[in-house]
């Protein structure tokens, strides 16, 4: 079996856009060093990117930046948005791409999503592509339907490069929420990812590619989750904002 470093990433949705970030970003980039066989990645809002990537190179480039979304066309009159060129010049190493929070408020479809990733990876940014289920999908019994539709969209651009991107399993249920799944609930669904993305795309691809999960993680219970065999790391909302939390998160893991 591949052996996948574990990858704890920060998402900080929209906080955090100034010198609080930076502060913040100085102290993660100081955990990470010190936890050399865990990657670390934050996702800050696109302001403090460039800052934060300076940080990243002042303390080892232990620390990789990420952004929190981008629009698929490199450059043009698209008043308000963000390309992948764009975030790769500022310094980010990583996307968030097809977060539930983007699904929901933004109306981000499988397809959109798909030609973000196929964006991400034409430029050479590595994408964190989000998938899960509400908790009306999962009371009805669909939750692997759901993921596995959510997955299939845009699955079969990772195999150009296995491992270069991650798919992020975040049950909208447990997002923001304090109501995190069980480890026995997220192995489960993470487990089934991998299997698909074996019978679609083949052993080498789902055996290099990290699966992280999200929704509600903290320093108490990602020890547990980060046990699992298919969950290769974390991506993390509330408690990324933290520096002393997220820390222990990234300890966690290795
Ligand atoms: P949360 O958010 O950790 O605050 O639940 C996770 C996410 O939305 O990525």
């Amino acid at each position: 079996m591949t052996e996948r470093t574990p990858l704890i990433a920060g998402n900080w949705k929209m906080n955090l856009g100034g010198a609080k970030g930076c502060e913040l970003a100085e102290a993660v980039a100081r955990a990470a060093q010190a936890h050399p066989n865990v990657d670390v990645v934050v996702a800050p809002p696109s302001t403090v990117i460039a800052a934060i990537a300076q940080i990243s190179e002042e303390n080892g480039k232990k620390l990789e930046v990420a952004g929190q979304n981008l629009y698929p066309k490199s450059d043009g009159a698209f008043t308000g948005e963000i390309s992948a060129p764009m975030l790769l010049e500022a310094g980010a190493k990583w996307v968030i791409l097809g977060h539930s929070e983007r699904r929901q408020y933004f109306a981000e479809s499988d397809d959109f999503v798909r030609e973000k990733v196929a964006a991400s990876l034409a430029a050479g940014l590595r994408p964190i592509a989000c998938v899960g289920e509400t908790l009306e999908e999962r009371e009805a019994g669909k939750t692997l339907e759901v993921v596995n539709r959510q997955v299939d969209a845009f699955a079969s651009l990772l195999s150009e490069q296995p491992g270069f991107g991650v798919i992020a399993y975040e049950p909208v249920w447990a997002i923001g929420t304090g109501k995190v799944a069980t480890p026995e609930q997220a192995q489960e669904v993470h487990a089934a990812i991998r299997a698909r993305l074996r019978e679609t795309l083949g052993a080498d691809v789902a055996e290099k590619t990290r699966i992280l999960y999200g929704g509600s993680v903290k320093a108490s219970n990602a020890a547990e989750l980060l046990a699992c065999p298919d969950i290769d790391g974390a991506l993390v909302g509330g408690a990324s904002l933290d520096a002393e939390g997220f820390a222990k998160i990234i300890q966690a893991a290795g």
